[in-house]
Formats: structure tokens, C-alpha cells, sequence
């Protein structure tokens, strides 16, 4: 009986050998069958965006010259990302502001830094340049906006007392309750909505309140300006120049979509949409939250039980810009416009690039809706859209002949498949050990082979342009000190929260 169950064991490891070796013979044929394709790479970086490409940077500052960036688009920079709007004018689909700068000789936004090392064209976004309207036309409330801001900066100082004392994380929506802030007018909804969900992408209720304080505090580390970019090569100059510095065509394959990522205990097996299989000895995923969440890309085997709880215990949010091209400009001369609408996040913030700061003269007008209001419209035809948004036109300028636009466009971020939404935000019931867990390497039988980086593994700036620059820098400089201390070595994670 033993003998017999040995032989079949020892069949079964044989044949599992075999079709593992079949595999690899066949990635090496296929590579060789398109030159351009190396069948190995010590390290695979998944994701061309601001945290791989960074993560590649640290590589070939460390002496790691032997690894291979896969990109699913045909261009490097991910989130940034820039269209080509009204004939020519470029106009930024996701990141668009460099988000606080330097003050004095502190610490700067290492964004900031790289935007300047690049010339970039960013100009300073004053949010306090602001023309209000509700249903009936023009509407002055800006002292309710102040107010709001005010009571944004009170949840996020009893976020502080709160994750002082070690108190359970609540939501912001209670938060705001607790200080006193209640909104019930449209404008007071609206001035909340400006000073809370035009940042986060979601609602107080959807989001944590220590995160909430943490995110204004972290903000301030820098300073607290924001730059929009204006540069006409796009705001994604700043990394695609980066890479020119160092990136090797060899180590940067575009138009590959990662399908399955294989990990075991001696390597990594990358297989593309096309069949093509590429293997390593470490790969970092640097793909979004949302591409995680729902299964774009298949781990083998399944992640374990903490890693999924974790990647699905955190939330991807949408923030959906709308642009309009006119003939020329009636709106307001302000930077920005507000609009309050008896249902909240309805077309709420404006934003005027005809601006003499700006792109004067160029006639484009943008609004922003997030979260679920994002979801919704990217369900519906373009044209129901751009009809919405010039309804809420004609109320914010009753009096006036409004043109028709000679151009409209809006990206569906949520339904992108290389997105699945614009960036991570904190829920209550997400936990400090369960971001932890986001940010864990993987490993077979402590061998780690899988490791994540990106914006929403950063603890301190997640969603933000700078947090994935700061993990695609961090998170490599921890594998590159594991891969140089042992080959083998478990480096932490929490097996239940
Ligand atoms: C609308 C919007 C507005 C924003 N505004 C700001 C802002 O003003 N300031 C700021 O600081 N931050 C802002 N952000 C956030 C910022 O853009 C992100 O935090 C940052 O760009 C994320 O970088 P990343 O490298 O972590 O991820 P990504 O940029 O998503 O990089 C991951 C890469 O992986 C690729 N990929 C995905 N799936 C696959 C696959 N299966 N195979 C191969 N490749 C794949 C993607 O194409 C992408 O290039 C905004 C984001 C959006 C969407
Ligand atoms: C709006 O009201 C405030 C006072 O609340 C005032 O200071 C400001 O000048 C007014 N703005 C306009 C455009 O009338
Ligand atoms: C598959 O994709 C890889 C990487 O983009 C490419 O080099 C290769 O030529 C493709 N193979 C086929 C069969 O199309
Ligand atoms: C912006 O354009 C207007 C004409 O519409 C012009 O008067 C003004 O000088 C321009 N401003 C700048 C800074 O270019």
C-alpha cells in the first residue's frame, strides 16, 4: 500500500515537473520567436505607471539593471494621463494638480520636485477664487463654504484627539455630527461636498475619520498649495522624462496585458493576454486597488485569506472630470464655480481653464462629479450627459444665450479594466493592520516572491500622486534588502484582523 502511493506521489510530482518544464520551454520558445521579449528577468515590474516606474528607477539605482517593466497601454505614466481635447488643446484626465510644494527649507513633494526638474508648467490653483450659483441662477454663499471649511478642519482635530487616544475609528459623516455641522440646504451640501468629497472622491459616510484627519495633516507636511499643470506635453512630462534618464527600451514592454501571475516558492511566471509567459525571481505588482479587487488579473494560487480580505476592505472611489469646449467664454471670471443642486453631487464643481492664468482664450470648462454620481453617468451615453450638464448651465446662467459646445468628453474610469476607478480611499471599518496586510509581501512557504506597491499601499498619502512614488521607492528598497539578506525570509504580516 505505502509503496504503491509513493509511486503514484512520485508519478504525479513527475508529470506536474514535465508540464511545468513544457511551460517554460514554450515562454522561451515564444520569446525567441519575438525578439524584443526576454523569457526572464530577475525582477518584474508590473505597471508603467508613477509607482513602477519609480520602483525601476530605485532598481537601477541599487545596480539591478536586469528587470522588465510590463505595461498594458501604450505609454508609461498610468493615472497621468492627458487627452487631446477641442483639436489641441491637452487637458489632464487624472492628475492634474501637484498637491502641496515645499515650505521654506522643509520637506518637498518629491512630484513637486520632479515637475520642477522637468519644467513642468503648473500655476498655483487658488480655491478661494470661487463664483457660487444654485437652481435659480447666481447665489452668494461663500460665508457657508468658509463654514464648511472650518468644520472639515474640526473633524479632522477630533481625528487627532481620537487616534491620540486609541479611541475605534468612525466615520466622518458622525465626525461632522459631532462638531455641530449638519447640512440641510443645498448650499450648505454643496460647500460640504467642495470641502470633503471633491477630495476624497466619496462621502463622509463612506470614509474613515482618523484617515480624514491623518490626510489634512499629511497634506500640510508639504504645504498646503496646489498647482495645477498646464503643460501642454501633459502633466505626465514629469515621469516620462524620469524614465528617459535611465529606462532602457529592453526593460519597458508596452501593449502587454498582464492575465495571470504565477508565484511559487522559487520564482514567478507572468502570463500575458496573448499566451506569451514571462517568468522572474520577484515580481511587484503595481496595479490599482480596483484592478485587484475584481479579479482583471488571476493569482496562482489565490492570494491567501489576509491578503483578500485587505484588498477588499479598502475602497476604490471615482472622480470623473467633464470637459465642454465653447466658442467662447460666458461663465464666471473666478478659477472656479460652484453649483448646488437640490440632489448632492450633482455637477457640483467647476473649473474654468479660459483663465488667464491658465489656457486663456481656449474656451474649455470642466465639472467634476465623484463616487457614485461618477458610476452613474458612465452608465449612460455621452450625450444624455453633455445634455445634463448644459441644463445645469442654463441654471447657473439663466440670462444668458449658452452656444453649444464644439466638444465634450469624460473618462469612465470606474469601467476601465486597467483602473476600475481613480483612487483608494480609507473606509471606518478598515483597519491600520489591514492596510498592513494591503502593503505585505506575499510569500510561499516564506519565500517572498510577490510584493505591492502603488498609491493605495501608502499609509500616509494614499490616492495621491506622491504616495505612489513614495511606495514604488520604499517598497523596492525593502526587496531589494530581502533579496540581499537571504533568499528566504517571511517579512511580516498579520494573519487575522
Ligand atoms: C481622475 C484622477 C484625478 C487625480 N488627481 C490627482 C491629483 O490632482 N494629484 C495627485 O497627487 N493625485 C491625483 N490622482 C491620483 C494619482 O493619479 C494616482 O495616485 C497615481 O497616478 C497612481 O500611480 P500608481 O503607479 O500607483 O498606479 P497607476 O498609475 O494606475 O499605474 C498602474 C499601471 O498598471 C497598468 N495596468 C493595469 N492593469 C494592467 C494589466 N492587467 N496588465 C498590464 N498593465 C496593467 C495601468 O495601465 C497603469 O499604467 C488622481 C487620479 C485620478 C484617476
Ligand atoms: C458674498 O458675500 C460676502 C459676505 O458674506 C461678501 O464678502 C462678498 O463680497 C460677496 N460676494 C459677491 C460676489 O457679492
Ligand atoms: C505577445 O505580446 C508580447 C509582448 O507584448 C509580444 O512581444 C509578442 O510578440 C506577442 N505575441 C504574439 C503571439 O502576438
Ligand atoms: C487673456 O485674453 C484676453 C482677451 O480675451 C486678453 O485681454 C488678456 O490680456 C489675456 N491675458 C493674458 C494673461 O494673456
Amino acid at each position: 500500500m505505502a509503496g504503491s502511493l509513493a509511486m503514484l506521489h512520485g508519478l504525479l510530482v513527475s508529470g506536474f515537473f514535465l508540464l511545468f518544464l513544457n511551460a517554460e520551454v514554450l515562454a522561451v520558445a515564444q520569446a525567441e520567436n519575438h525578439p524584443g521579449t526576454k523569457s526572464h528577468s530577475r525582477i518584474l515590474i508590473l505597471g508603467g505607471g508613477v509607482a513602477g516606474i519609480t520602483a525601476a528607477r530605485t532598481l537601477h539605482r541599487n545596480g539591478f539593471h536586469d528587470f522588465l517593466i510590463i505595461e498594458a497601454r501604450d505609454e508609461i505614466g498610468g493615472r497621468l494621463r492627458s487627452h487631446t481635447f477641442g483639436e489641441d488643446t491637452t487637458v489632464e484626465l487624472g492628475a492634474n494638480w501637484v498637491q502641496g510644494t515645499q515650505m521654506g527649507d522643509g520637506p518637498s513633494n518629491p512630484i513637486w520636485d520632479l515637475a520642477r526638474k522637468h519644467n513642468v508648467r503648473t500655476v498655483f490653483n487658488d480655491y478661494s477664487s470661487i463664483t457660487t450659483y444654485d437652481e435659480s441662477g447666481p447665489a452668494n454663499y461663500t460665508s457657508i463654504i468658509n463654514d464648511a471649511i472650518e468644520n472639515t478642519d474640526k473633524i479632522s482635530e477630533l481625528a487627532g484627539k481620537r487616534v491620540a487616544r486609541n479611541l475605534v475609528d468612525l466615520n466622518a459623516r458622525a465626525g461632522y455630527s459631532l462638531v455641530g455641522a449638519k447640512p440641510q440646504s443645498a448650499h450648505d451640501k454643496v460647500a460640504e461636498y467642495f470641502s470633503f468629497d471633491w477630495e476624497y472622491a466619496d462621502t463622509p459616510s463612506a470614509s474613515s475619520l482618523a484617515a480624514a484627519g491623518l490626510v489634512r495633516v499629511s497634506q500640510d507636511a508639504f504645504s498646503d498649495e496646489n498647482r495645477l499643470s498646464i503643460d501642454q506635453r501633459g502633466f505626465k512630462a514629469l515621469i516620462t522624462e524620469e524614465a528617459k534618464e535611465f529606462l532602457r527600451p529592453s526593460q519597458l514592454l508596452l501593449d502587454s496585458t498582464v492575465r495571470t501571475i504565477r508565484y511559487t516558492r522559487s520564482g514567478v511566471q507572468v502570463t500575458l493576454s496573448n499566451g506569451t509567459s514571462i517568468s522572474g525571481d520577484y515580481v511587484l505588482c503595481t496595479f490599482s486597488l480596483g484592478v485587484l479587487q475584481n479579479d482583471d488579473v488571476t493569482f496562482k494560487p489565490r492570494l491567501p485569506d489576509w491578503k483578500m480580505e485587505a484588498i477588499q476592505s479598502m475602497t476604490m472611489t471615482t472622480y470623473t472630470k467633464i470637459f465642454l469646449k465653447f466658442p467662447h467664454k460666458f461663465w464666471f471670471n473666478t478659477e472656479m464655480g460652484l453649483f448646488a443642486d437640490k440632489e448632492r453631487g450633482r455637477y457640483p464643481v467647476w473649473q474654468s481653464l479660459d483663465h488667464p492664468k491658465f489656457l486663456n482664450n481656449s474656451g474649455i470648462l470642466f465639472v467634476t462629479v465623484t463616487g457614485q454620481y461618477s458610476e452613474r453617468i458612465e452608465a449612460l451615453p455621452d450625450q444624455q450627459v453633455q445634455s445634463e450638464v448644459m441644463e445645469v448651465l442654463h441654471s447657473m446662467f439663466p440670462k444668458t444665450n449658452i452656444p453649444s459646445p464644439s466638444d465634450f468628453f469624460f473618462p469612465r474610469w470606474h469601467s476601465d479594466p486597467l483602473y476600475r476607478g481613480s483612487y483608494s480611499n480609507w473606509p471606518a471599518s478598515f483597519t491600520r493592520d489591514h492596510h498592513d496586510n494591503l502593503r505585505a509581501s506575499v510569500g510561499v512557504r516564506e519565500c517572498e516572491r510577490l510584493w505591492f506597491a502603488g498609491e493605495a499601499t501608502s499609509f500616509k498619502y494614499f490616492g495621491f500622486l506622491h504616495g505612489a512614488y513614495m511606495e514604488g521607492l520604499s517598497v523596492t528598497q525593502e526587496m531589494i534588502t530581502h533579496i540581499h539578506q537571504s533568499q528566504c525570509g517571511d517579512e511580516g504580516h498579520f494573519d487575522e484582523v
